[in-house]
């Protein structure tokens, strides 16, 4: 089998807390890469000035061997902060208003990939795999061929693929474009984002259809393929269940004395339409005065990216909402959100999907969402709660009997979490049962070993195979 080379920004350097490594990346690669090993080069998250990146500091962690790149100052500013949280993570996300295009971050961008691309290709072996990750690197495999890689190389967006109208409003699209051609194959999370692309290439005049999943253009042919990401689905189960046992556990129980538990749990992101769910969760409670003092609403919400503008201004904006509802509703002895800035380790989050009645899962639009995979896993069987799911998340194109929400339409929420809470129990395990197994079926390491299969299909290809 040949060595896999795993490159993201984003690494999670297991720490001695152990607590979970924010977003879906990080957690469905780590458990990806237990059990086949490989080497995983990205970021440290440590910034420094011009002149003092020092060389790869090199991790080992089981069968994973971790090599960390130092970034200056300036990359992490313009590569990281500027072009790939204030333009590409917007764009994707169909959030043009908030994308805030500048040559210099641009040029950062691209400048950073090189340098990625300069770290790695020490490392290559001529039958290495190698498999780059996010929005991040995008143009990473083209500075790989520039380097003379040969290589099989696959590109995985763990976002979402905006249409033509809005993912051509970026100044540098065809670059962008251009960029992936490089790779071999090129995975998204859903036939949309997948079909998206496609629509982009075909905008842009870019080559040729060979078939439903080859495309050519200029001198090289690659797939694309839309490759849901999962879950470790039966291991994620086993952890709920004994999380339970826990004093954590069942001092949580204790505190929400008898009340029903409603869970949210995202990263501070303005795409997991976090506002939008307090309003309908206040919405809820106002119109069905009844549920008042019955139930509590706990929104895990770690902090994320607090250098960039829109993330910090939207820590205050949440703080505050949620400050005021509890102002307006809260009693002496009764809290209607509970809001927590940080991060849990997994058993004790597990436990708590477990316990909770309901899951609001309502980004405005996600790649994939994984907490809603892990709400579903933890449930128990004999008495499951139910996930109500932002029909804009990628999950919701698998997860077809959760309760499908337009998190725009605050009342409509309000009214999906009412019917939620008095759902039959009968009704509840049709629905679980139903989201268990396809779970079951295409948990992490399905997805990890499907894609590694269609990028281990063949050999490179390679200039002049095929003309346009
Ligand atoms: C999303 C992205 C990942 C990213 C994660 C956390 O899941 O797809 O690439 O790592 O968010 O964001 P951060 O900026 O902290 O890496």
């Amino acid at each position: 089998m040949s060595r896999l080379i795993v490159v993201s920004n984003r690494v999670p350097v297991p720490d001695k807390r152990g607590t979970a490594p924010a977003g879906g990346l990080a957690v469905a690669l780590q458990s990806a890469l237990k059990t086949r090993g490989g080497l995983w080069l990205g970021w440290s998250g440590q910034s420094c000035a011009e002149d003092a990146v020092g060389p790869l500091r090199t991790v080992k962690d089981g069968n994973i061997e971790y090599a960390l790149t130092d970034l200056t100052e300036r990359d992490v500013e313009e590569y990281y902060q500027g072009f790939a949280n204030r333009v590409l993570w917007p764009i994707c996300h169909y959030r043009l208003d908030l994308a805030e295009y500048g040559r210099r971050e641009m040029t950062g961008y691209f400048r950073v990939n090189r340098f990625f691309a300069s770290r790695l290709l020490p490392l290559i072996q001529d039958d290495d795999l190698i498999w780059i990750h996010d929005y991040h690197l995008i143009p990473l495999a083209a500075e790989l061929r520039r380097l003379g890689v040969k290589n099989r190389i696959g590109f995985f967006l763990h976002i979402p693929w905006p249409s033509p109208d809005v993912f051509l409003t970026m100044p540098v699209h065809d670059e962008l474009l251009k960029g992936l051609t490089a790779y071999d194959v090129i995975g998204f999370q859903t036939d949309h984002d997948r079909n998206n692309f496609a629509d982009c290439l075909a905008r842009q005049d870019m080559g040729h259809r060979l078939d439903m999943t080859r495309f050519v253009v200029g001198e090289r042919a690659f797939t694309t393929k839309s490759y849901p990401i999962g879950i470790e689905t039966t291991e994620f189960a086993g952890l709920a269940k004994r999380a339970a046992e826990t004093t954590l556990h069942k001092r949580m129980l204790q505190s929400l004395d008898g009340k029903e538990l409603i869970i949210g749990v995202d990263r501070l992101d303005y795409s997991k339409g976090i506002t939008q769910r307090i309003d309908a969760f206040e919405t809820f409670l106002t119109r069905h005065e009844e549920s008042q003092r019955k139930v509590t609403l706990l929104q895990i919400t770690p902090k994320s990216r607090s250098e960039v503008p829109e993330y910090e201004a939207m820590q205050r904006a949440v703080a505050e909402q949620a400050g005021r509802v509890n102002g307006a509703l809260g009693t002496v002895d009764w809290v209607p959100i509970r809001y927590v800035n940080r991060s849990l380790r997994r058993p004790a989050l597990a436990g708590l999907y477990r316990m909770a009645r309901l899951a609001l899962v309502t980004p405005l639009r996600d790649g994939m969402n994984l907490v809603a995979k892990e709400y579903v896993a933890a449930q128990n069987e004999d008495d499951p709660g139910v996930l109500l799911l932002s029909r804009f998340a990628g999950a919701a194109r698998e997860l077809k009997d959760a309760v499908l929400v337009n998190p725009y339409d605050v009342e409509g929420t309000a009214e999906a979490i009412a019917r939620s809470l008095v759902m039959p129990l009968e009704e509840r395990r049709e629905r679980w049962k139903s989201m268990m197994t396809v779970l079951c079926t295409n948990d992490v390491f399905a997805w990890c070993d499907t894609f590694l299969e269609d990028l281990a299909g063949g050999k490179a290809e390679e200039s002049g195979s095929h003309s346009v």
